[in-house]
């Protein structure tokens, strides 16, 4: 893998990657209400910091959070529940390394496999998924409430 969990240095930022917690919270907010029309709410977000199958993670630049990515521990399979990375902060290879950091994280507890739901017009996530070797799995069609479909990927862990 091309990071380790902890400090790093790269040419030019540093960036940590850890686990997130309670403080980081209005930030996550923050980055959540930037990044989708129809974002989690306070309570949906702050419900992470409780659920004992959550391991929400951030990526943290200089001292403030710029990125974020939360995986659930399902009956042995990690489950995707949400990745943003801060527009400004975008196309800077932050989304495909926290989800690396995510899966190596499912990977090191055991799990069997990552599943995820993506919105079929989210060509940028989809992209990032299929070049971390995720497949398609199904479509749900008209699966949002504005009657999007969703695509169902996984990737598997198990040789
Ligand atoms: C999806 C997201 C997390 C990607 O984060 P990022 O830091 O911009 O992505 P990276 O710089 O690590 O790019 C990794 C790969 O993702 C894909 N990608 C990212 N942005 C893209 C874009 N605008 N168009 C097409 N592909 C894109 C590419 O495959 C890219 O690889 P490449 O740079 O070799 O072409 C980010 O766009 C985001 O936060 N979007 C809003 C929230 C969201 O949609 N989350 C996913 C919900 S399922």
């Amino acid at each position: 893998m091309g990071y380790n969990v902890g400090m790093i240095t790269g040419t030019e930022t540093q960036t940590v990657w850890r686990r997130a917690r309670r403080e980081d919270l209005d930030v996550l907010l923050d980055i959540e209400r930037r990044s989708f029309d129809v974002p989690w709410t306070w309570g949906e977000m702050e419900e992470e910091f409780q659920l004992d199958y959550s391991r929400p993670w951030v990526a943290e630049q200089d001292g403030r959070v710029v990125a974020f990515g939360i995986h659930w521990l399902i009956a042995g399979e990690s489950q995707l529940a949400d990745i943003a990375v801060h527009p400004d902060f975008q196309r800077r290879g932050l989304g495909r390394r926290m989800m690396d950091v995510l899966l190596d994280d499912a990977r090191a507890l055991g799990m069997k496999k990552m599943t995820l739901e993506v919105r079929a017009e989210n060509a940028a996530a989809i992209d990032l998924y299929l070049n971390l070797g995720f497949v398609e799995t199904s479509r749900r069609p008209r699966y949002y409430e504005d009657r999007h479909d969703a695509v169902l990927m996984e990737i598997s862990f198990e040789k």
